[in-house]
């Protein structure tokens, strides 16, 4: 069994270090690895990755994030990650990671994500330059993060974004944003791998459950929605249809 610690939107800056680090230090305990879905700061400052870094480094145990819109608000993501890198944290854009958990490999595959919107209600790749780059953003993203699920090898694979795959994780928020929070073009990535657990965040008034057309189970980890430092979700567990357990 593996266990997976997850949060998303915890928007650290000053103000917020030593909120978490209580509950973090108690993570080997409690979960293997600690998965963060994006928007780790406010304004995607250097010296908010800096307090992030402080609050979510040095942990006992594997640290794997995405970057979310929040992050890249200041035009400096590429700093923003290479603090947390230095920090030992693992980020993820478009790109995999397998961690080594007592014997299993866990495959991470993470990205960002964009919006777009779900079926029957979503932009088209059609008409001004502007739309069509938009929507070529999200089929981008969206591809990218395909392919590095179907690039790991592993025992059990996570899909971490910061937008969503699906709808149904979106619920509580207003329906008119909905192609703001996320894409089917992620779900459909997701779906494209043998992908046992989808993890984002970036929707603060949605719900925690869903599931993508394919099946596989959706879990919204805003902290917003969760109301707690993280969850903890089991994988490879005898669980009967691997329902997820919280800790
Ligand atoms: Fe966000």
């Amino acid at each position: 069994m593996i266990r997976i610690a997850a949060v998303g939107d915890v928007h650290v800056d000053k103000d917020v270090v030593g909120r978490y680090r209580p509950a973090l230090e108690q993570l080997p305990d409690r979960a293997d690895a600690l998965l963060v879905a994006g928007d780790l700061t406010r304004h995607g400052t250097v010296e908010e990755a800096g307090c992030f870094a402080k609050e979510f480094g040095g942990l006992a145990v594997p640290v794997v994030v995405v970057l979310g819109n929040h992050d890249h608000q200041s035009d400096l993501q590429d700093d923003v990650a290479k603090v947390l890198t230095d920090a030992g944290i693992t980020v993820l854009e478009c790109s995999a990671t397998v961690l080594e958990i007592k014997g299993h490999r866990l495959g991470v595959a993470g990205a960002k994500g964009f919006g777009g919107g779900f079926a029957g209600a979503c932009a088209s790749n059609f008409g001004e330059r502007e739309m069509k780059d938009f929507v070529g953003t999200t089929e981008d993203i969206s591809a990218r993060l395909g392919e590095a699920l179907r690039s790991v090898e592993c025992d059990a694979l996570v899909a971490l974004t910061h937008y969503s795959p699906v709808p149904e994780t979106l619920v509580g928020e207003p329906l008119e944003i909905y192609p703001f929070l996320g894409c089917y073009q992620l779900g459909q990535a997701i779906d494209s791998a043998p992908t046992a657990l989808a993890l984002h965040g970036h929707a603060h008034h949605g719900s925690e459950r869903g599931r993508t057309p394919g099946g596989v189970p959706v879990r919204n980890v805003a902290h917003p929605v969760i109301k707690q430092a993280y969850n903890v979700y089991q994988l490879l567990s005898d669980a009967v249809d691997m329902e997820l357990a919280h800790a």
